[in-house]
């Protein structure tokens, strides 16, 4: 692996819990549960190549259309994990912070949320996201709604403002975003910040991703070239038919 261009902020859309069970005839909250057991692996992969932030979409704002009882398997696990997992978090230095908007949890997941986000807050290692009744408009929106209530005026409202606004904020840009489960859309995941992301597509389900397949994300990610609309001046110039 290039240590020199390691992505500093990977995305993962961690999709086909539900296709994983139904293909073995199980219910689709089974697909979930096998889901949640993936994502320790993957933070310890990413701490070990030295990514500053993970951020993985766990539920997304459009996801409350669901059935009720999946839901509230979903966000029980999630409560369960969060609070197993707190210790772990601090002892391997992740930041775990939550994105998205919290005015539709339960309240008692909305607790452990402020407890683990608070006790580990101030470390340093990896910032753990997870995108929890998540929508990149909806975030966009709540930024917005917050400068107009500020009172700004209008020749302050720039690219720097929005960032700061954003659930995100102090986070790099997600350089690399990955999908699991076939699906080549983006769902409403970081539509702010993923303007210059690089996406990995595979067909793995999520319950089936593992840390080797995160690794060959990494490896793609590296043979790509990223211009954000220059020109790339390591590439030798081709041959000018204008003859100069
Ligand atoms: C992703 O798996 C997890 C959530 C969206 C909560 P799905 O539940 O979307 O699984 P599929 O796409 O139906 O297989
Ligand atoms: C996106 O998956 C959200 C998460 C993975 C949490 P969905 O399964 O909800 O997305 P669509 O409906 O296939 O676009
Ligand atoms: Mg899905």
């Amino acid at each position: 692996m290039e240590k020199s261009s390691i992505p500093k902020h990977i995305g993962i859309i961690m999709d086909g819990n539900g296709r994983w069970a139904e293909m073995r005839g199980l219910p689709r909250v089974e697909g979930h549960k096998r889901g949640v057991e993936r994502v320790s692996e993957m933070v310890e992969a990413a701490t070990g190549i030295g990514i500053e932030a993970l951020s993985l979409y766990a539920f997304s704002i459009e996801n409350w259309k669901r059935p009720e009882d999946e839901i509230s398997v979903i966000m029980g696990l999630l409560e369960t994990t969060l609070s197993r997992e707190f210790l772990n978090f601090m002892r391997e230095g992740i930041r775990f912070r939550i994105i998205g908007n919290r005015d539709r949890l339960p309240r008692t997941v909305g607790a452990v949320i402020e407890q683990v986000e608070k006790g580990t807050a101030e470390n340093k290692r990896l910032t753990l996201q997870c995108a929890l009744s998540y929508g990149g408009r909806d975030e966009i929106i709540r930024a917005a709604k917050k400068i107009v209530q500020s009172g700004a005026s209008a020749d302050t409202v720039n690219e720097e403002l929005f960032s700061s606004l954003m659930d995100t904020a102090g986070v790099p840009d997600p350089d690399l975003i990955i999908r699991t489960s076939g699906e080549q859309r983006i769902s409403n995941f970081l539509l702010w910040q993923s303007a210059y992301s690089e996406f990995y597509f595979t067909d793995t389900l999520w319950p089936d991703f593992t840390k080797d397949e995160l690794l060959e994300a990494v490896r793609e990610y590296q043979k790509r070239s990223r211009r954000f609309g220059a020109v790339n001046l390591s590439q030798p110039k081709a041959f000018n038919s204008w003859g100069g």
